[in-house]
């Protein structure tokens, strides 16, 4: 065995595909994809609560429209006629540290203002308060705080609120709030964006940061799916993909069938 590399995700044999150790046709109609992805990160199989957490921070993460740099990056790939992989592979792309990928950098920005507020003895948004003003003298920025769009983003406390239900709403979550209430009372309300709510989230549920823009990518595929087909199928090549210039002609608001 000592000329073969380790991997400890997925075991093929003939016949068989286990996952993490279990026999994937037992896992298929049993658990849900929320656990799935929780399983095959973290490698083991969470509870249904977990797992219903995971698959709600998905869902909020599945479109956000036409205007994110994503979906521009690729419906423009898509308008010069590339293919539906290279097209999303763009919009995957443009998933960095400004565009869904302040979730990561949130995570580990709430643990500083926490380890501050353990070792300075004092409440986590005094703790707050002083680490945003040091970061605002050094121009760093909050990351999973303010949005162009939404003053409140509904997203997020419906998220911490299933946090509360799954048992996972800890220290990072708590930071959040606190830094919230910090910009509040320093004049500068700045919303937590659905970025820091997975940000904190994730963090309480001990994912390690470097996975976390991750499950963005995750949810964000099949929104990126739909508007590369849309591109393909009702613009005309070549256009001027302008931001901002398109208008929404779907379906009006409809509820959830009872
Ligand atoms: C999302 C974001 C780009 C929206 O920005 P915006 O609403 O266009 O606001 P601006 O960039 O014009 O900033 C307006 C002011 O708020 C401040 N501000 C905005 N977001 C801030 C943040 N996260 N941390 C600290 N200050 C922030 C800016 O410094 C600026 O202050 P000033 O008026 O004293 O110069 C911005 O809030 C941001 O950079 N957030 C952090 C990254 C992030 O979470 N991205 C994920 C978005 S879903």
């Amino acid at each position: 065995m000592t000329d073969h590399w380790p991997t400890a995700i997925t075991d093929i044999e003939p016949n068989s595909v286990r996952v993490r150790g279990y026999d994937i046709a037992e896992l298929m109609g049993r658990i849900s994809f929320g656990q799935a992805v929780y399983l095959i990160i973290r490698g083991e199989l969470p509870d249904e609560a977990t797992g219903r957490l995971m698959e709600s921070i998905i869902v909020a993460s599945i479109d956000h429209g036409a205007t994110p740099p994503s979906a521009m990056a690729a419906r423009t790939l898509a308008s010069t006629g590339a293919t539906l992989s290279a097209s999303v592979g763009a919009g995957l792309m443009s998933i960095n540290a400004h565009h869904g990928g302040a979730i990561m950098n949130c995570a580990l920005q709430l643990g500083e203002i926490s380890e501050r507020a353990t070792a300075s003895k004092c409440s986590l948004e005094e703790a707050a308060t002083a680490q945003l003003a040091d970061w605002k003298n050094e121009s760093i920025r909050m990351s999973g705080f303010g949005h162009r769009v939404h003053s409140a983003d509904p997203r997020t406390a419906r998220l911490f609120n299933l946090a509360r239900e799954a048992g996972a709403f800890g220290d990072h979550c708590h930071t959040a709030m606190a830094v919230e209430a910090a910009f509040a009372s320093l004049g500068k309300p700045l919303p937590i964006n659905v970025d820091g709510a997975m940000g904190a989230v994730l963090a309480d549920l001990g994912f390690e940061p470097e996975v976390m823009n991750g499950l963005f990518m995750i949810a964000r595929t099949p929104g990126l799916i739909a508007h590369v087909r849309e591109e393909q199928t009702r613009m005309k090549p070549m256009r001027k993909v302008m931001p901002g210039q398109h208008q929404y002609d779907g379906p009006e608001a409809r509820g959830l069938p009872s």
